[in-house]
């Protein structure tokens, strides 16, 4: 029987090539100085594939025949899968108070009743069942066909957005009322009821794969936050250009409160609401994303 160290140590090198094959893969980018954690959480795969060092790992991921399977491990161990319901009250507000309806005059004024919502990197699902629960009690929606989109990178977290049962720290600022209204208790947690879920559709996606990306068409919003944190300069860059392509124009880019496109782009225009600042497509961009 083999006998694994609990900690392998990863050199400079295998660090260099996991970190790059990672950045390319997902754009998550790990300074030098965060050799440590690749290490901690990726020795773990070793010793489960009874590998002896990181290179063969490495090798693994790019040639094995179960490399699908491995590349979703990988992700489930890399990525920070932090979220909750109702997170970020006041551009909660400002959605649902400005934003929503303003794309409805607009679109009924083209007498379109369909509004389109994209959660990019929605995480267990909190963030999309919370913009559910919100446009059910929005007027100007009411009687619209409504669509949202919860994708992520990570399987593990889809799993849980799939089933929709949430312990108590998924409720930390929810509340109450949408807790009784939307929930029933099961297995000492809380299932979200049918009413809420059959709005939302969730997908496996990775950010940075374009082709599968185009495919989920025109979005009206697109929230995408607490995700670009993570990863670099060109590569934030890359992913605020996907939304771009995918937002009508008028459309509207949601990002967290400690994130903002200073310094990535200047296609969006920063729109002061009532509540928060969000960046908003402009009205007059052409269809193809080019401005005149
Ligand atoms: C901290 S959570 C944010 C969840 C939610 N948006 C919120 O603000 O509460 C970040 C999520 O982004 C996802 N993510 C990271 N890189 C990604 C990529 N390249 N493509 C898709 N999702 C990604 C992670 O798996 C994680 O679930």
């Amino acid at each position: 029987m083999l006998i694994f160290s609990p900690e392998i140590p990863m050199s400079l090198e295998e660090f260099r090539l996991l970190r790059d094959f990672v950045y390319q893969y997902c754009g998550l980018h790990f300074s030098e100085d965060s050799r440590y954690i690749l290490e901690k959480r990726l020795g773990r795969r070793l010793q489960h594939l009874r590998l002896n060092n990181y290179k063969d790992y490495y090798y693994y991921l790019r040639y094995n025949a179960a490399r699908d399977q491995e590349l979703t491990e990988l992700i489930n161990l890399l990525t920070t899968n932090e979220t909750y319901f109702f997170r970020e009250e006041f551009q909660l507000r400002s959605f649902s108070e400005e934003i929503v309806p303003e794309i409805c005059r607009r679109k009924q004024e083209k007498g379109e009743r369909r509004i389109r919502i994209w959660s990019a990197g929605c995480s267990t699902g909190e963030e999309p069942y919370t913009i559910a629960m919100l446009l059910l009690e929005n007027r100007a929606v009411q009687g619209w066909q409504i669509e949202i989109i919860g994708t992520d990178i990570s399987q593990r977290v889809l799993q849980v957005a799939r089933k929709g049962l949430y312990g108590e720290s998924s409720f930390r600022s929810t509340p109450e009322r949408y807790r009784q209204r939307h929930f029933r208790p099961q297995d000492g947690k809380w299932l979200i009821d049918d009413s809420v879920k059959r709005l939302v559709t969730i997908s496996h996606l990775n950010l940075f794969d374009r082709p599968r990306v185009a495919l989920l068409g025109r979005m009206d919003i697109i929230f995408c936050r607490n995700v670009i944190i993570y990863f670099d300069l060109p590569a934030k860059k890359r992913v605020v250009e996907t939304f771009y392509q995918r937002l009508n124009p008028g459309g509207y880019l949601l990002l967290g409160h400690s994130e903002s496109l200073m310094n990535i782009t200047t296609l969006y225009e920063l729109k002061h609401l009532q509540h928060d600042m969000v960046y908003q497509k402009p009205l007059d961009d052409l269809p193809g994303g080019l401005k005149p």
